[in-house]
């Protein structure tokens, strides 16, 4: 059975790829298939990355919460984080559906570029923190019984999708 921690790296190797995908698109936006990619990469992020981070909220934090207190630790930096990373998406996401209605929407450009650099830069650093640090952590000192319940949260959200 796979754990819980490998799951979510597995899901961070992926998101790295679309990372790289996103950061050539967004410093070309003139190639012919941008407008296809982004909005792409729109149902990526709002899917499956959003997904992937209410993993960690709802169900790998809280049970790291039980011998890791969230303030001031690494966890209410993760959390910080993903806060950030939602309002740079949804700013890039206003800009996908403005470029979506016209290519050459100045605007619209200068909106996906500045949010997205952001997110690209902030979210590789914080899959660095999470795969170098916290899922050490969580390997170290999850119990069976939590890696369970972890992993039956995990189902159910994949369900619920
Ligand atoms: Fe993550």
């Amino acid at each position: 059975m796979s754990r819980p921690t490998e799951i979510l790296s597995n899901d961070h190797k992926v998101v790295l790829e679309k990372l790289k995908l996103f950061e050539q698109t967004v410093n070309n936006f003139k190639s012919p298939n941008s407008k296809k990619v982004l909005s792409d990469l729109k149902v990526f992020f709002r899917k499956e990355v959003d997904v992937h981070f209410k993993k960690e909220e709802n169900a790998l934090f809280p049970e790291m919460e039980k011998f890791i207190p969230r303030d001031e630790g690494p966890i209410g930096q993760m959390l910080m984080e993903h806060e950030d990373l939602y309002k740079y998406e949804d700013n890039f996401i206003n800009g996908i559906d403005l470029f979506s209605k016209d290519e050459n929407n100045d605007e619209a450009q200068k909106l996906i570029r500045e949010n997205a650099t952001n997110y690209i830069n902030l979210l590789r650093e914080h899959i660095y923190k999470e795969d170098n640090m916290l899922f050490m952590m969580a390997d170290m000192h999850l119990e069976d019984d939590q890696i369970n319940e972890i992993m039956k949260k995990f189902e159910d959200m994949d369900k619920a999708q």
